[in-house]
């Protein structure tokens, strides 16, 4: 059975002064907590065992709000790691070493949403997957993102962070599905210039390898870090929810 990360640390620094006392994944999207959209997106894929990344001074927030995860549905169980700093999302990803040991394990950024069922690929992933998937959408200035080239077999070619001239018109997304090995390739991993463990740098390992695979987002992917963006997400919540 495949684990599920949430990686919901973080400073926050494009939505002060909101983030100086809150976590961003606490603010609304519509009528919601922006953490029960990827906890969402996890539950629909078939993930029931959730690790939540927090930081220090929102930890007990968390907590209050999501519980055990008994009120997710049966069998839901959540548990909750403190990152100390926002060192990377490599880095909080690193912090889940004990809770997803010997299990194949999902990334899910904490201020993402996305409308599609990931069902199937997991599944798939869970019984014979090997290395690890990126999933990513088209769109229509890939050159604001991590974009991902792939093969009509879905294998990654290259990717690369923010490109002058894109190799493709596929963004990765916050989802990833990694093997039991991430772990070990963390430990491999020096933090870049900013003093973070890139989660690009892993992906790098993975590729190099020639196992790093694209999974296509069909539905909508947004991003909630800004304030344009929140907004947007809102209005897309607020449409689902009336429909
Ligand atoms: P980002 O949006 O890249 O970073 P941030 O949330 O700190 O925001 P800002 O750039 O405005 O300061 O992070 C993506 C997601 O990963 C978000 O849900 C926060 C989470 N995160 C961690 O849990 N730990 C980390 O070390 C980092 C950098 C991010």
């Amino acid at each position: 059975m495949i684990k599920g990360v949430i990686l919901a640390g973080g400073a926050g620094t494009r939505l002060h002064p909101i983030t100086k006392v809150t976590s961003k994944q606490l603010l609304p999207l519509y009528n919601k907590p922006m953490i029960y959209f990827p906890i969402q997106t996890l539950l629909e894929a078939g993930v029931k065992e959730i690790l939540i990344i927090v930081a220090p001074e929102h930890s007990g927030d968390f907590i209050n709000l999501l519980g055990s995860g008994k009120q997710f549905g049966e069998g839901v169980k959540f548990s909750y790691e403190v990152q100390d700093q926002p060192l990377g999302l490599a880095h909080g990803l690193g912090l889940a070493r004990d809770f997803a040991k010997g299990s194949k394990c999902s990334l899910i950024l904490g201020d993402n949403l996305f409308t599609d069922s990931f069902k199937k690929e997991f599944d798939e992933f869970d019984e014979s997957g090997e290395g690890a998937v990126i999933f990513a959408t088209e769109v229509p200035d890939a050159r604001r993102f991590g974009v991902i080239e792939f093969d009509d077999q879905m294998n990654a070619v290259s990717i690369e962070e923010k490109p002058e001239n894109p190799k493709s018109n596929y963004a990765q997304t916050g989802l990833y599905i990694y093997d039991e090995y991430v772990f070990d390739y963390i430990d491999q991993l020096t933090p870049s210039a900013r003093g973070e463990l890139e989660i690009t740098d892993l992906h790098k390992i993975y590729l190099a390898k020639d196992q790093l695979k694209a999974g296509i987002v069909e539905g909508v992917w947004q991003d909630t870090g800004t304030f344009e963006s929140m907004f947007e997400a809102a209005e897309i919540v607020k449409n689902m929810e009336n429909k």
